[in-house]
């Protein structure tokens, strides 16, 4: 299980650590910083397939991303007895830190500018330093591999230099692979892989969840919903047909959802109490459709480590946030589960779904800076960054 997530210098994430139960429910108002911590483990999860410098680059590059405010906020600056000011000169280089740790395995990758060289790529950030580490909490003595810069070392009984002239664009994970060479880097990349992310799905007209689609087994959807209906096929075929069956007449009492076969397609159906045919994808009100993504999404047969879910409350009645909200806790059975939220009526049906296994952050801002509501540095998840 992932005990800490840790951000350092992501949008208004100066330097935020929290501590991740079976279920965490982070809440707060808008632009407090909830979606940039979907973002940050989004960003954090795929370092395991290359696909973090991209996206920073994707995103405006480093100057974009980076923390907008002064390194370091002082008493005084939070008290308004002097202006919010940066110093003269840095107290330390330009980086954007990213890091989980769980009870076996931790890891963080700290990120920085480019050194100027002749490129047109100039937007891409540079993979300064990675660590992995045993246990919660990077100490020398827990520090299992370590990356600066190009040169990757090992601790197999002594440090041992295993790479060098790695690109500063690719992650160590990626790159050192060999399972028996390197089991823990392995086991990393794994984890972070196998997390899944779902946000804001699209339900209008030519919402890809509301096409024609492809008859292959599908256990894990995409992020856009594009395979909503051989997702459901797949749940519908799985031991998890029931739990579909049971969420759908929960929250549409007398509506259920089947799927027919239609030459190499599939195509959805759904039967409403009262209707003579039943409707399709496309007949779906944004509701609907979106609620039935959240039950392929919440219910898949193939179960990740981590399900991450940004404000899936969106467009939906709250008669229909008791059956999210048994949703979720029936996948927090199976994956840890992170979600954001606006809801107060999903946040109270979780707390008293799940007592105290249910970990709540209030996120709040403070002079620009996102930080958790009642918990101060002294009472965080240890954390240590290390240095360049
Ligand atoms: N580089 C930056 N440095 C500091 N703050 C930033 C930076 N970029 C964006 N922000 C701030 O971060 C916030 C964006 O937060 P985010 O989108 O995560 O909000 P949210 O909590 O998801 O809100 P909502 O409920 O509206 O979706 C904004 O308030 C914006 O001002
Ligand atoms: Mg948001």
């Amino acid at each position: 299980m992932i005990t800490t997530i840790a951000v350092k210098g992501f949008r208004s994430l100066r330097d935020l650590v929290v501590p991740l139960g079976r279920v965490t429910l982070v809440t707060g108002a808008n632009g407090v910083g909830k979606s940039s911590l979907y973002r940050s483990l989004e960003l954090l999860s795929g370092t395991a397939n290359g696909a973090l410098v991209p996206s920073l680059a994707r995103q405006g590059g480093l100057a974009s991303v980076l923390w907008a405010g002064p390194e370091v906020i002082s008493k005084a600056m939070r008290d308004g007895e002097v202006p919010v000011q940066g110093k003269a000169k840095r107290l330390e280089p330009v980086s954007l830190g990213l890091g989980f740790a769980s009870d076996e395995l931790g890891y963080l990758i700290d990120i920085g500018l480019p050194t100027p060289r002749r490129t047109m790529f100039t937007n891409d950030p540079e993979i300064k330093r990675e660590v992995v580490f045993s246990g919660p909490l990077m100490r020398p003595a827990s520090t299992l591999a370590r990356r600066r810069r190009s040169v990757v070392e090992v601790r197999h009984h002594r440090w041992q230099q295993v790479m060098e002239g790695l690109p500063e664009q690719f992650s160590m994970l990626n790159e050192l692979a060999d399972p028996e060479q390197y089991p823990e880097l392995l086991a990393v990349r794994r984890q972070v892989r196998g997390w899944r992310f779902y946000d804001a799905f699209r339900t209008d007209p030519a919402a890809p969840a509301r096409q024609s689609q492809v008859k292959t087994w599908t256990p894990v959807m995409a992020a856009d919903g594009s395979d909503l209906v051989p997702a459901l096929q797949t749940i519908l075929e799985s031991a998890y047909a029931e739990n579909l069956g049971s969420a759908v007449a929960a929250a549409f009492p007398g509506g259920h959802v089947y799927v027919e076969e239609n030459g190499t397609r599939l195509d959805l159906r759904f039967e409403q109490h009262g209707l003579l045919r039943p409707l399709t994808a496309e007949d779906l009100s944004d509701g609907t459709l979106r609620f039935l993504l959240l039950a392929a999404a919440l219910l898949s047969p193939r179960p990740p480590g981590l399900l991450v879910l940004n404000e899936p409350e969106t467009s939906l009645h709250p008669s229909m946030l008791p059956a999210l909200c048994r949703m979720v806790v029936e996948a927090s059975r199976r994956s840890q589960v992170v979600v954001v939220s606006h809801s107060t009526a999903l946040a109270a049906g979780l707390r008293e779904a799940l007592g105290d296994e249910l970990e709540h952050h209030e996120l709040v801002k403070d002079l620009g800076e996102t930080l958790v509501a009642g918990r101060g540095v002294f009472d965080r998840p240890l954390w240590d960054w290390g240095s360049r």
